[in-house]
């Protein structure tokens, strides 16, 4: 059964961990959404996933400033909190969880958590200390709010992939669950980051989807070429000036290794920067697609 009264936005992470500690004794379940607030559709949706399958649903907001490198948006990062507690409020979340930067990272922190290998590919290889931020503060929320089922978006597949991993190999009992990308009307992935984008960029910015869209339907013709599928998608891409691609990739699902000939769970993913802005998307090809 879930919480019924007015939400509550905690900042101390004392005061969270306790509700978190007294919740569990008092044999419920904790839900948990982390994100970065400037909420949309998608986030909305992650947290409607979780509704049913929880007594306790907290949501974090925190812009972490360890995920981003020096150069991207992290000054820039929209910051709405007033807005996000009352789309909250609205999606039936009972805790806000948002922390200021100087507990999360007080003076002397020097401990990070680092997933090896499936970090060095696709956003990894071109956002090298990424993933260490992201995993870091994922880790150091997990033991703050102590879920007991958490859910992350496809819109970050590689992002689900890592955290599932570190879950494994840190012994940690939370159950990580991935909901699906939610869209605009015409396609175009929701993300914080689309504010950035002028009505022409937001134009070129839908080639993300009209590409994987494109690859998707060639596979369903029987095309089976990665590098086949990559050039389709490049052409799409890059028929506007203001897209230039950090990748265009094919991969297994599961290992994120590029692969040449498409079989079992296959992720189509790509990055680009539409103008400043850089974007991503992906779709999953499963077995059922290839029958
Ligand atoms: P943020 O970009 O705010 O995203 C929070 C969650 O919302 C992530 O799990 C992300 O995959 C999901 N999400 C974003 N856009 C979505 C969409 N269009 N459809 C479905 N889900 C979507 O991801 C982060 O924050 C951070 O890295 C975080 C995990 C909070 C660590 O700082």
């Amino acid at each position: 059964m879930k919480n019924s009264g007015p939400m509550k936005l905690i900042r101390d992470m004392k005061e969270m961990q306790k509700l978190a500690q007294s919740t569990h004794r008092q044999g419920r379940r904790i839900g948990f959404v982390p994100t970065m607030g400037a909420l949309h559709q998608g986030h909305l949706s992650l947290m409607e996933h979780l509704r049913n399958k929880c007594d306790l649903l907290v949501v974090s907001i925190y812009v972490n400033p360890t995920q981003f490198a020096p150069g991207e948006d992290l000054e820039k990062y929209p910051r709405n909190l007033q807005e996000d507690l009352t789309k909250c409020e609205d999606a039936g979340v009972d805790v806000v969880f948002a922390p200021p930067d100087r507990q999360m990272y007080p003076p002397g922190f020097s401990t990070y958590v680092n997933v090896e290998k499936l970090t060095e590919v696709l956003c990894g290889a071109s956002r090298p200390l990424h993933f260490r931020g992201v995993t870091t503060v994922v880790a150091k929320l997990f033991n703050i709010v102590q879920p007991d089922v958490t859910v992350f978006g496809q819109k970050d597949y590689q992002q689900a992939i890592v955290i599932k991993r570190m879950v494994a190999d840190l012994n940690w009992e939370t159950e990580i669950l991935v909901a699906p990308i939610v869209r605009e009307a015409d396609g175009l992935a929701m993300s914080s980051r689309n504010r950035y984008l002028s009505s022409e960029e937001r134009d070129s910015a839908l080639m993300l989807f009209q590409a994987l869209t494109r690859a998707y339907q060639k596979i369903k013709d029987g095309e089976r070429s990665a590098e086949k599928l990559k050039q389709a998608m490049r052409q799409i891409i890059t028929s506007s000036h203001q897209n230039r691609i950090d990748y265009i990739s094919v991969v297994n699902g599961e290992s994120l290794q590029e692969i040449e000939n498409i079989k079992g769970d296959t992720l189509l993913a790509v990055a680009v920067y539409v103008g400043q802005t850089r974007l991503i998307d992906n779709l999953l090809i499963t077995n059922h697609d290839l029958t």
